[in-house]
Order: C-alpha cells, then structure tokens, then sequence
C-alpha cells in the first residue's frame, strides 16, 4: 500500500456533533468537551457556528464559547461563518480561523443556508477577503459532493468548479463533504482524482459521514490517493440538521485507530482520544456510535491456565 507518513485530522465533534442534538448542551460542558479533545492532542477543532440561532438553537452560544475558550498554542479553533454578520460576530469573539460552507447540489443549498448557489458564492465573495485581511484563515465546505438527500446524484464537475471559486476568494482548503454518508469507494477514487487534477492535494480535506457504515473505505483510499487531510467527529457524534438522513461523522477514535495501526502518525493520543469520547457522551447524555468508543482500546489479555 502506498501510504503517508502522517495525516491531519480536523476535529468537527463540538459543532457537527452538538448542532445536530437534541439536548441543549450547557456552555460549560462544551468547554469540558473541547479541553479533552485538546487534551489527547488535536490541533484543529471547529468549537461552534456563527450562524443564525433561529436556524441552530444549540450554537446559540457561540460568542460566549469562542470568548471564554483561548486556543493553545498550536491549537487552532474554527467556526462556521455564513454571512456578514457571522463575520463580524467571529472576529468580536477573537476566533482565527473560520470555514464558510455551501453545497453542490441547489436544493440543499437552499434548505441550508436560504440561498441559490450564485448568491451563496456573491456572499463569500464579500466576506472572505475581508475575513483574510482581518488576519482569519478561511476554510470552506462543499456538501452533497457524493449526493444529494433531495436531487440524488450530484455532477462532481458542480463540485470542482465550486471549489475552485472558493480557493480563488482565498480559502486555504476545501472540505468536500458526503453529508449523508451515500459515497462507495470507487465512487471517491473518481471524485478525488477529479479535483486531483484541479488543483494540489493539499488544497482539500475529506468530510465523510458514516451513515451507512462507508467512511472509513472511503478514507483510506483518498489516503492511497495522497489526501492527507480528514474531518472526524470523536464518538460518531453528528449530521446535518438541514440533511434527512445525515448520522454522524466519520469516528475519530476509529480514523486515528486505523492510522497509528498502519503507521500513520497524527499526534493523537488514542486513549486521551477515548477518554474525550466518553466526555462527548456525557454530555450530549445518550450512547455515540463510535466502534472503537465502544469496543475500547485493544490490550493484549493476561492468559491464566488453571480452570
Ligand atoms: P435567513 O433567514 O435567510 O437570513 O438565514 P436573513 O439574512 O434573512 O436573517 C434572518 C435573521 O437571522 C435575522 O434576524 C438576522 O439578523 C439573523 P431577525 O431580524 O429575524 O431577528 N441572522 C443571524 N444571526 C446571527 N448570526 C448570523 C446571522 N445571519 C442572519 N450569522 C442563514 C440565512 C445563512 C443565516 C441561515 O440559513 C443559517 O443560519 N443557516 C445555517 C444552517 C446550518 O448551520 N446548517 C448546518 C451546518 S452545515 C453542515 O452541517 C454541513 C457540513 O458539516 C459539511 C457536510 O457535512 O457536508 C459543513
Ligand atoms: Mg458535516
């Protein structure tokens, strides 16, 4: 196999995860959740969502979050931004990077952020090189990229050409997303070659939903491939509220179990990763799906002969 010596996670669990619960997790057990993530030492964690408190009532303490939470050093905390005013609401609060977020496919574009495609790409156009002077690293999202929950298939060449708008506004990677979890292996060898051929590896991230248990075969081969960036979320923990269908993301303890198992390094500590898990279940307060969350780590058994 050909494979990297390391991979970048991108931890999504305190937004993807929490915008999608039913719970009202408090601030403080938020802050909890993303110290043990910090802990078992990942360096990039999108905490939460300016976005409308109408549309996600979980994110609805944003500012709070992002002010009362200060980055470590070589930690990085991001947050989804739509619009102006989620701009303005990021910089208030501190935060360094942000990721704008939009979809392939018009009809959850719509559902989503309330806007066609051309007038979602006329919004980042007025945010993000003002995002860049501000000093921001901007991230963005494609979604439905393997599928739509509305209109089915999707053109990956929709896909790649908003990708490279995005790139062109000044965003440093572009998070391509199987929001509801539809993609097959070959099907992600087709749609990463596509945007292999359109622009450096570097320049996007995978951001695979395992809703129907597909993740992880798609990982590893965007990993053959030579993607080296993933989005997790610890636990399984997540969707989209605006995507029927949508479960939670691709496991980090199960990604990072995966790759220190084939030699991989990601400076994650997978049992400090585990405990984190644990901290995500008690306060989103139901059992998370992860595998290796709840099988646990492996340790070799003591064999005793007498019956
Ligand atoms: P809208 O209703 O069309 O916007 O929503 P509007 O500009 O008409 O504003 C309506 C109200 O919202 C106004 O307040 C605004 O001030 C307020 P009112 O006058 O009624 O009191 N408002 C805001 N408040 C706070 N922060 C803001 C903001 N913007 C407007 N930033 C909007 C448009 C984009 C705001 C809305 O549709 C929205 O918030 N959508 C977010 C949906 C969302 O968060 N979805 C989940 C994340 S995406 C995802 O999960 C996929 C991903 O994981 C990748 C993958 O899996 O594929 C990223
Ligand atoms: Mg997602």
């Amino acid at each position: 196999m050909k494979l990297p010596a390391e991979a970048t996670i991108y931890e999504v669990g305190p937004r993807d995860g929490l915008q999608n619960e039913a719970r009202q997790v408090p601030t403080a057990e938020k802050i909890r959740f993303i110290d043990s993530l910090v802990a078992a030492g990942i360096r990039d964690i999108e905490i939460t969502s300016f976005v409308s408190p109408k549309w996600v009532p979980q994110l609805a303490d944003a500012e709070e979050l992002a002010r009362t939470m200060k980055a470590p050093e070589g930690v990085t905390f991001g947050a989804l931004c739509p619009n102006a005013r989620g701009l303005e609401r990021a910089l208030a609060a501190g935060l360094s990077e942000i990721a704008v977020f939009m979809s392939a496919s018009e009809t959850h574009n719509r559902m989503n952020v309330n806007k066609s495609i051309a007038d979602t790409i006329a919004v980042f156009s007025e945010i993000v090189p003002p995002a860049r002077e501000a000093g921001l690293r901007v991230r963005a999202y494609v979604s439905t990229v393997w599928g739509c929950p509305y209109e089915g298939d999707v053109d990956p060449k929709v896909a790649v050409d908003i990708a490279r708008r995005l790139v062109d506004l000044g965003c440093y990677q572009i998070s391509l997303g199987d929001t509801i979890g539809l993609g097959t292996p070959k099907q992600t060898a087709d749609i990463v070659r596509r945007f292999m051929d359109e622009m450096p590896v570097e320049q996007f991230a995978l951001h695979m939903h395992d809703t129907r248990g597909t993740a992880l075969a798609n990982i590893l081969v965007g990993l053959e491939l030579g993607v080296r960036d993933f989005d997790a979320s610890v636990a399984g923990v997540g969707g989209c509220p605006y995507a029927p269908g949508a479960a939670g993301n691709m496991a980090t303890e199960d990604l990072v179990f995966m790759l220190n198992g084939m030699g991989v390094a990601t400076g994650v500590d997978l049992d400090k990763l585990i405990e984190a898990g644990n901290v995500a279940e008690q306060v989103i307060g139901r059992p998370l799906p992860g595998k290796v969350h709840r099988a646990g780590p492996f340790r070799r058994r003591s064999v005793s002969h007498k019956r």
